[in-house]
């Protein structure tokens, strides 16, 4: 696997591949790579000749700036696995190569949707960060395809509709969650659970998948799930952000005939912000499909 610095080489690697007409696959990620990465860089070497992974610590999409100098760096392990599962290439710059005129002046990339709710309502600005970054590294690498963890669904919905207002030719794909093996969906911020409260925090997910399971019974009472959920959730010892109930393609507040559902939740240990969602479809006979 090669590694680059420099905006500059990563294109002039990139040129010939792009000129014999291999597709090219981009998985951007922060580092600290965990199993759910690595079923990124699996899914998009699954879909096309080259695949590039990056990591760049976002300082642009951070609220504070302790959280952004606390995020767990392991440049060292985290090529070690890209090597492992047959990454090409890792673009890996620095602040300065990536905001050489600081962060004050950068010019943003605002989408005006979807990004003051949810997580966009309590990180106000995160999504801004998040859409200039991306697009940036869109503009450095010009992947066909690009491949993002559902976990993140907020995220991956944002980018998409970016991808779509700007016209970008590029196919956004969903990577499926991955989970330790009492549910918790992988994330770098696990690192910061504190070890008395790691057993209890599967209570995300179970109370997510709870709501899933009622709403494809058919039960419609989204206020009241999404109540009980929360209430699961705060008997813990946890505090609750948010639970929703959501249409999934539009992530608005879902609506009484909608099929495509996504139950989305936030909650704050002692010392981590987790999220967690549970996708599902329902069909006419009400059944579930995730
Ligand atoms: O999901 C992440 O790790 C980041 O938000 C991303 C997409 C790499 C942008 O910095």
């Amino acid at each position: 696997m090669l590694i680059f610095r420099h905006i500059e080489h990563m294109r002039s690697q990139l040129q010939p591949s792009r000129k014999l007409g291999q597709r090219i696959s981009l998985v951007p990620t922060m580092g600290n790579l965990h199993e759910g990465h690595i079923s990124l860089i699996k899914q998009a070497k699954a879909q096309s000749d080259i695949v590039v992974c990056s990591i760049f610590v976002n300082s642009l999409q951070f609220m504070l700036i302790e959280e952004w100098d606390k995020y767990p760096r392991t440049f060292e392990a985290d090529c070690r696995k890209l090597r492992e599962v047959g990454c090409d290439y890792l673009f890996a710059p620095g602040d300065d190569e990536m905001y050489p005129n600081g962060l004050a002046t950068q010019s943003r990339v605002v989408c005006p949707s979807m990004t003051d709710i949810l997580c966009g309502r309590s990180r106000p600005g995160h999504f801004e960060g998040v859409t200039t970054v991306v697009s940036k590294l869109f503009n450095i690498i010009q992947p066909d395809e690009s491949v993002f963890g559902l976990k993140d669904f907020q995220q991956i919905s944002v980018i998409r509709r970016m991808v779509e207002d700007m016209c970008l030719p590029i196919k956004v794909h969903g990577g499926p969650i991955c989970r330790e093996s009492d549910g918790l969906a992988m994330s770098s911020r696990n690192a910061f659970i504190k070890s008395n409260e790691r057993p209890k925090v599967k209570v995300l997910k179970e109370s997510l998948f709870e709501v899933g399971n009622c709403l494809s019974k058919g039960d419609k009472d989204f206020c009241g799930l999404e109540q009980q959920a929360s209430e699961r959730i705060e008997q813990l010892g946890f505090k609750v952000d948010y639970i929703s109930v959501r249409n999934s393609l539009t992530l608005e507040e879902a609506a009484i005939d909608d099929q495509d559902l996504i139950v989305l939740g936030a909650m704050y240990t002692k010392s981590a912000r987790l999220i967690d969602n549970c996708i599902l479809r329902l069909d006419n006979t009400n059944g579930i499909g995730r």
